[in-house]
Order: C-alpha cells, then sequence, then structure tokens
C-alpha cells in the first residue's frame, strides 16, 4: 500500500507540548519537522541584537532581507535553529527572547516572510509544523491539523523543566507571567490570531503522556495517508 504524503499542522498555545510532539512525530513517520516558533524567535533574537524598532516599517523590512533562518539536524539527529549561519537553538530558548517574541510575531511584515518561508518548507508536503496559525493561515488545506490545549500550572511547570534543562531556574510565577501574556497577545493581535481551524482535531495534553499525545497523531495521520 502506497502512503500519500501530507502535511500536519500542530497549533496551539504556548507550552502544551507542540513542539515535543511534532519532533517525534516526524521522526516516526520520517517527515520533516519545522518549528515556526524557532523563526520567530531567530527573528527576535536579530531585531533585539541590532536594535531594530518594531514601530519603523523600513528598518524591519531592511532587517527582514538580511535575515536568514534554517534548520539543520545535529549529531543527535534534532533539528537546530541557524541564524545567518549561526546556530542560535540555546540563544533563541532563553527568557529574554521569550518575553519579546510575541510582540514581535504582531508584525504584520514579519508574518508576511515568515509564512512565504513556511510555505515554501512545506510546498512538497511530508512536513510536520508547529506553530500558531499553520492550519489557519500557512496551510489551510493541511490534511490534519492538530490543535494543543492544557492547563496553564502544567503548562508553567513544563516550560519550568525546559529552561532547567538548560541551567536556567526560573521562577513559576514569572513562567506563568509570560505564558499568560503570550497568550494573551497571541490570541487578540490583528494579524493571524492564535485559534483552533474548526476542523482541526483538539488535544488536551495536561494528564496524558508525550507517548499517547505522539500515538494519537500517528494514529491519525496514517488514517489521512490511507484515505486522502
Ligand atoms: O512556540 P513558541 O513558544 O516557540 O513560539 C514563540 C512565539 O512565536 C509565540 O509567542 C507566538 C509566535 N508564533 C506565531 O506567532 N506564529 C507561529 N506560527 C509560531 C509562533
Amino acid at each position: 500500500m502506497r502512503l500519500k504524503k501530507i502535511v500536519i499542522a500542530i497549533d496551539g498555545y504556548s507550552a502544551c507540548g507542540k513542539s515535543s510532539t511534532a519532533k517525534q512525530v516526524a521522526k516516526i513517520l520520517g517527515y520533516k519537522y519545522i518549528d515556526t516558533g524557532a523563526m520567530y524567535r531567530a527573528v527576535t533574537l536579530y531585531f533585539l541584537d541590532h536594535y531594530i524598532s518594531l514601530t519603523n516599517p523600513k528598518e524591519v523590512s531592511k532587517a527582514l532581507d538580511d535575515i536568514k533562518i534554517q534548520f539543520h539536524l545535529n549529531a543527535e539527529k534534532q533539528s537546530e535553529t541557524f541564524l545567518n549561519g549561526l546556530n542560535v537553538e540555546k540563544e533563541i530558548r532563553k527568557m529574554r527572547i521569550s518575553d519579546n517574541v510575541s510582540q514581535v510575531s504582531t508584525l504584520k511584515q514579519v508574518r508576511e516572510a515568515m509564512v512565504a518561508q513556511q510555505r515554501k518548507m512545506g510546498k512538497e508536503k511530508g512536513v510536520v509544523m508547529d506553530g500558531r496559525d499553520i492550519g489557519t493561515v500557512v496551510f489551510p488545506d493541511a490534511e490534519l491539523k492538530v490543535f494543543m490545549t492544557a492547563d496553564m500550572n502544567i503548562r508553567a511547570y513544563r516550560r519550568q523543566q525546559e529552561l532547567l534543562a538548560n541551567d536556567k531556574l526560573v521562577d513559576l510565577e514569572e513562567v506563568i507571567e509570560n505564558l499568560i501574556m503570550r497568550d494573551r497577545i497571541d490570541t487578540t493581535r490583528a494579524e493571524s490570531p492564535l485559534k483552533k481551524a474548526d476542523d482541526a482535531h483538539e488535544i488536551d495534553t495536561s494528564f496524558i503522556t508525550l507517548e499517547e499525545q505522539v500515538e494519537e497523531v500517528v494514529r491519525l495521520a496514517i488514517s489521512r495517508m490511507v484515505s486522502e
């Protein structure tokens, strides 16, 4: 039986397990994994380091022209983010980026540039892409759309553990504040706000394991690969 290559769009709030799930699903299916949040984070890193004024469209446009984002697999076959040839995977996960990325991703120019790149990256299908607007804007015709949610305290705890794994101890309250702020900006922005696509399959990850999340997405994906 020949399985058709599909696009798998995984959207949802920050720290609900989208990336961990998407990575494993991609590995199991032999698909490419594209972390679109990492792309907005890399843009944010560039903007901060080059003191780009978010209210100056010319500066923003020039900066976007100068930014090249790529993903490369490391020795452990994990995808890492490169900004203009430099590995920024660790840097873009820091709180200074988390505190500014939602603001940067409200900009229409930034979104247009990122969406164009994401469409190019997924044009051949066989891709798992996670983000906020993949099923609604980037690939509205994706064969499988998943929308992930989770309880706020659980999300904050998971994000805190992730930061800890990078040797950064952040107070749980601070993590919660950052998540609440990002949820608010992500869901209320004028350009492609975060919302569940009507035809997305919702998964609440609060009380299920990563393996269970992965299994469910793989099961759904295979059913689409066979029937589409
Ligand atoms: O998934 P993440 O936490 O790494 O995403 C970082 C930020 O990027 C998030 O606060 C909103 C923004 N983002 C977006 O606006 N659209 C996407 N497709 C992905 C992320």
